[in-house]
């Protein structure tokens, strides 16, 4: 039975840590600690956001969380430099495990689609520079009715946006928080731990696989 895949893009199919390499020429041994934060930050913002109804695209809650980073930690960057650190977001690498699990999930004959916070134009761009793109029937981003995960309401817009029902998708991301919100409406969920030091939300639920990368994924799956 094909079933539909949301695939969570950064963090999940794409490995942020290209940024910690841009980072390193400029902000030496704190390139580790500023791109975590960096990271926090911009979700941080993408989630007062949506929380606020004062939304903002995830391009804008990136650009403002690094102007936020280097500022909290007095590392200042010039404004080429913060052009150039944005530009590599949208040329991150794909992790290892991502497209040999991608053409196994295809081959099967399951329906795939990216599912992101970004911008549809950046991850356009994104996957199709990481390889990627040809595996998704589509891409869709919750810029379509501007708010951020885990708001429910997006989740529910993929569903409709990939002609699903909720019990034949299965919402596959790194982020704890993305996994909540997608069980909140009845999709099957699957955390990407890459690491042991990842934890998961102690709200009391759990997704319904948790696995160390993409690799076990379609045999995991039916
Ligand atoms: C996403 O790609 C932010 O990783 C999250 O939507």
């Amino acid at each position: 039975m094909p079933l539909t895949f949301a695939f969570d893009v950064y963090g999940t199919l794409i490995d942020t840590a290209g940024i910690t390499q841009s980072l390193d020429r400029l902000v030496g041994s704190q390139a580790a600690l500023f791109s975590s934060r960096w990271r926090e930050k911009q979700l941080e913002y993408s989630f007062r956001r949506g929380l606020m109804q004062d939304y903002v695209d995830f391009s804008v809650c990136t650009r403002e969380a690094l102007e936020y980073t280097s500022n909290q930690l007095n590392l200042p960057i010039n404004e080429n430099d913060k052009a150039t650190l944005l530009d590599a977001y949208r040329h991150l690498p794909a992790f290892e495990d991502t497209a040999s699990a991608l053409k196994r999930l295809n081959d099967a004959g399951h329906r795939l689609y990216a599912f992101s916070n970004g911008l549809p134009d950046d991850l356009e761009s994104l996957l199709s520079s990481a390889g990627i793109r040809d595996e998704f029937l589509g891409i869709v981003s919750v810029h379509e009715i501007r708010t951020f995960k885990p708001n429910p309401a997006v989740y529910r817009h993929f569903l409709q946006r990939s002609s699903t029902a909720a019990n034949q998708c299965w919402l596959i991301s790194s982020n704890p928080f993305d996994l909540l919100g997608g069980q909140s409406v009845g999709l099957h969920t699957a955390w990407i731990q890459r690491s042991q030091a990842n934890l998961f939300d102690p709200w009391g639920k759990t997704p319904d696989l948790t696995l160390a990368s993409l690799t076990e994924l379609p045999e995991s799956v039916n």
